[in-house]
């Protein structure tokens, strides 16, 4: 079967003399029969841009995801070249979606039916400033860029902890990432950003706009962001960084969770340069009938992790524990977050996070949840790949600016809590499974929590917790939104990543 490739000028054209009705989809028929669109796309779109259908080699790595599960149904990529093709890459009436990492899991996505995906990979440009204070970004830039291209010139910013996940894509939902703690959430770098509205046209949001606040945390369901301009800072101490990682077996569960809240978290008074990190995994090599506990100590401007950090972990008494130094650049690797990482491969595997935010670990709680994990994942090994994430970010720079000053709802949260469920996609009745299991962990420390209110990230959202989990309880928050939204965007057609209609 031979793939379409159509260069812009030319390409409703070559898709429209082209059609075998054997792999067309009806889609493209009927698109190719309204020429307004047809001819309004081809004349419009910048030389470098392609088109991509159904049953093309591209169309696939184009619109692969991490995960599998409730997938947007897309029809055509458009590829665009320039941040003008995005506002020609949406006609009318047909649902689009904007694509840059890929990662986004939400099962809201699945609301696109036959749809038109923007793919943003050609704009991801990385240019600084003169004065170095600040860079632009492509809409579509993706972390590692963002982090090498600024290293090259000793500069460094917020960014989320993956090499594989875009900047915006997290950016716009807050954006949590290993420098948060000194400079705040990616969105808190935000200068100005350059969108696409849902009527096509080009503005540009800064702190004297309108939009300035919902973009900054619910900026998904505004627009398509071509481009960023976002504060840049000195990589200080020559970037240097130091871990020590911890693999402790299940017997540990109570006091390893006692000892950070003691001597970690500290009531919230983490050092800044400090950062800590735990999931539950199984390991069979170590452990056939129990899944172990890895647990990472990440330090900035230190050759090792000092003692009074690490001696509390290793009195525990670790199966294993690996330390190096290196710098900035290798935190996504030492934490299994770099581009060749699992989490970043898109092989098929159905993905799906159930986030609760804590403020600090329940012992007893924790306890109940890795047996809750333990039990299934042996009993039903087709989840026995699922991660229970435990993330401690510090905090100083998210929580110094003001809680009603964005969209971003929940900076006091100490701890970005997610059981994710990974298993290879078989049937509903699996997915039903996966699904039931994730909720389950997170009603479990939820309840353990004491907390009234369920609080999830809207960037690792199952999709089912509703918007007050994603945008906050206050009910002014949803009001603007809401107000903003039927300003912007009255047709809602951003409406497919965790929307607040
Ligand atoms: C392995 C892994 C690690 C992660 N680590 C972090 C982390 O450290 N910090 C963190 O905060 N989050 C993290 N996340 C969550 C992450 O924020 C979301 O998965 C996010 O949706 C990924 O964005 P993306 O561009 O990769 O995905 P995409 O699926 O391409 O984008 C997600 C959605 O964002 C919107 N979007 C994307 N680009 C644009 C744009 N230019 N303009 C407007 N809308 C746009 C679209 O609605 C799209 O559906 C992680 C996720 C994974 C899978
Ligand atoms: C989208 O849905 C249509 C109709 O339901 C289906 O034929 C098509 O294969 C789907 N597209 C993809 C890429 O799965
Ligand atoms: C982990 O980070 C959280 C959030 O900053 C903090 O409250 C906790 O004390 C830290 N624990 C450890 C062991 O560092
Ligand atoms: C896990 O399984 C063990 C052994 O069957 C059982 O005793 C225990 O109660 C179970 N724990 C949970 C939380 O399901
Ligand atoms: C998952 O289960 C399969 C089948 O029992 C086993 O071969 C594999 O080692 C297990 N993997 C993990 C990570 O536990
Ligand atoms: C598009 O929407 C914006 C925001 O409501 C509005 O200011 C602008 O005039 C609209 N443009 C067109 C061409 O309708």
């Amino acid at each position: 079967m031979e793939f379409l490739v159509v260069a812009a000028a030319s390409l409703m054209q070559g898709v429209c003399n082209n059609l075998s009705p054997d792999y067309t989809p009806g889609f493209i028929h009927s698109l190719c029969n309204r020429g307004d669109i047809a001819t309004d796309l081809g004349a419009h779109l910048s030389s470098g841009a392609n088109i991509w259908v159904l049953g093309s080699s591209n169309f696939d790595i184009a619109t692969t995801r991490w995960s599998a599960l409730d997938a947007p149904n897309i029809s055509i990529v458009v590829e665009v070249a320039t941040e003008d093709d995005v506002k020609y890459a949406n006609p009318n009436n047909l649902p689009f979606l904007a694509y840059s990492g890929g990662h986004g899991a939400i099962e809201t996505l699945s609301g696109v039916e036959n749809g038109i995906q923007i793919w943003l990979n050609q704009l991801d440009s990385v240019s600084i400033s003169e004065d170095s204070q600040m860079a632009t970004f492509g809409g579509g830039v993706k972390s590692k860029h963002v982090t090498d291209a600024l290293w090259a010139a000793g500069k460094q910013t917020v960014t989320g902890g993956c090499e594989c996940t875009s900047l915006l894509g997290p950016g716009l939902g807050g954006g949590h990432g290993f420098l948060q703690g000194w400079h705040g959430l990616i969105s808190d770098q935000f200068v100005s950003l350059n969108m696409v509205l849902a009527n096509g046209s080009q503005i540009t949001v800064d702190q004297d706009s309108e939009l300035w606040w919902a973009v900054k945390g619910a900026g998904h369901n505004f627009g398509i962001v071509t481009s960023v301009t976002s504060k840049i800072y000195d990589v200080p101490e020559d970037g240097l960084w130091s871990y020590k990682s911890y693999f402790f077996t299940h017997d540990k569960v109570e006091e390893l969770y006692d000892a950070i809240n003691r001597y970690l978290l500290k009531g919230g008074k983490q050092p800044v340069d400090l950062i800590n990190y735990s999931f539950f995994f199984n390991y069979p090599d170590v452990d056939p009938t129990h899944p172990l506990i890895a647990f990472f100590i990440l330090r900035q401007g230190v050759e090792a992790i000092e003692e009074k950090y690490a001696a509390p972990f290793d009195k525990l008494g670790p199966v294993l524990s690996m330390s190096d130094k290196g710098t900035y650049n290798d935190l996504p690797m030492w934490t299994s977050n770099a581009e060749d990482s699992p989490p970043c491969q898109k092989s098929g595997l159905a993905n799906v996070c159930f986030p609760v935010d804590l403020q600090t670990y329940n012992p007893t709680t924790q306890r109940l949840a890795f047996d809750t994990f333990s039990n299934f994942t042996q009993k039903y090994p087709a989840f026995n790949n699922s991660l229970f994430l435990f993330e401690g970010y510090s905090l100083q720079g998210v929580q110094t600016i003001d809680d009603e000053s964005t969209a971003f709802a929940h900076r006091e949260a100490n701890l970005l809590v997610a059981p994710l469920i990974i298993y290879q996609p078989t049937d509903k009745e699996r997915d039903a499974q996966g699904v039931a299991f994730g909720e389950k962990l997170r009603q479990i420390v939820f309840q353990g929590s004491g907390q009234d209110e369920m609080f999830s990230y809207v960037n690792y959202a199952f999709g089912n917790e509703g918007p007050e989990a994603w945008y906050g309880y206050e009910p002014w928050r949803l009001e603007r939104l809401r107000s903003l939204k039927a300003k912007y965007d009255p047709n809602g057609r951003f409406n497919f990543y965790a929307p607040f209609y």
